[in-house]
């Protein structure tokens, strides 16, 4: 794969107690997996817990946050997540007059964990644009684009499937297609390589051919450790970001790891 690094994420969605985090930390901190200029492991617990993963988990293996605020913080007392009430408030209040539509309808579905803090805190990542946030909480293509190149200026590296980035250095790509999500129905392994290399063309065609050659593209969508190495040797597959089975301890996520 023209030496791009392969990159596993564990995508742990909104779930886990201090208890069951502690517990996969530990599993993680214990699993044995190729040296970390082979493979990066990057996990994406809830904000809630980016510290205690932080202070917890080996340093060799690096935490994104799911998701961080488009622009700068202030005066939003209290809010990690605004509640519906809320967002409807401060858009229909404070918001209606803005021009740039897509930022109102961003705030209705707001949530304030700034790219700043996460810098701040050491979390090297954030997850945007993930299909989750654009089906359930209508995260549009330029408030996404918009929170990428956000993200990017403030030094974070981005996992994301966006449309507007100047500079790709610290972007990596996720592909997850609907339908794999959650389902147990993973891609076939030809299926995966043939939007991969769409993807790899377009950024060929549209971006630069040395971005194209050295972007990471990874898939997600239903990988556990019995389907991870045959996607893996697709020559366009540069890793993983898995849900379920990254939760599920312990000893599937320290396959998928190996494979
Ligand atoms: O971000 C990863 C995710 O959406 C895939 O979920 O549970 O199908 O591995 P899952």
């Amino acid at each position: 794969n023209m030496g791009r690094k392969f990159l596993v994420g564990g995508n742990w969605k909104c779930n886990g107690t201090t208890e069951e985090v502690k517990k996969i930390v530990t599993t993680l901190n214990e699993a044995e997996v190729p040296p970390e200029d082979v493979v990066e492991v990057v996990v994406s617990p809830p904000f809630v817990f980016l510290t205690l993963v932080k202070s917890l988990l080996r340093s060799d293996f690096h935490i994104a946050a799911q998701n961080c605020w488009v622009r700068k913080g202030g005066a939003f007392t209290g809010e990690v997540r605004l509640n519906i009430v809320n967002q409807t408030y401060i858009a229909v209040e404070f918001w209606s007059k803005l021009r740039e539509f897509h930022i109102v309808m961003a705030l209705l579905v707001m949530t304030l964990i700034l790219a700043e803090m996460l810098v701040n805190l050491g979390i090297p990542y954030v997850i945007l644009g993930h299909s989750e946030r654009r089906l359930l909480l209508r995260e549009s293509n330029d408030f996404v684009g918009d929170k990428v190149a956000y993200a990017l200026s403030q030094g974070l590296k981005v996992i994301a499937c966006v449309d507007r980035i100047s500079d790709w250095t610290n972007v990596v790509v996720a592909y997850e297609p609907v339908w794999a999500i959650g389902t147990g129905k993973v891609a076939t392994p030809t299926q995966a390589q043939e939007v991969h290399s769409v993807l790899r063309k377009w950024l060929h065609a549209n971006v630069s051919a040395e971005v194209a050659a050295s972007t990471r593209i990874i898939y997600g969508g239903s990988v556990n450790g019995a389907n991870c190495r045959e996607l893996a040797a697709q020559p366009d597959v540069d890793g993983f970001l898995v849900g379920g089975a990254s939760l599920k301890g312990c000893h599937k996520t320290t396959k998928v790891f190996q494979a």
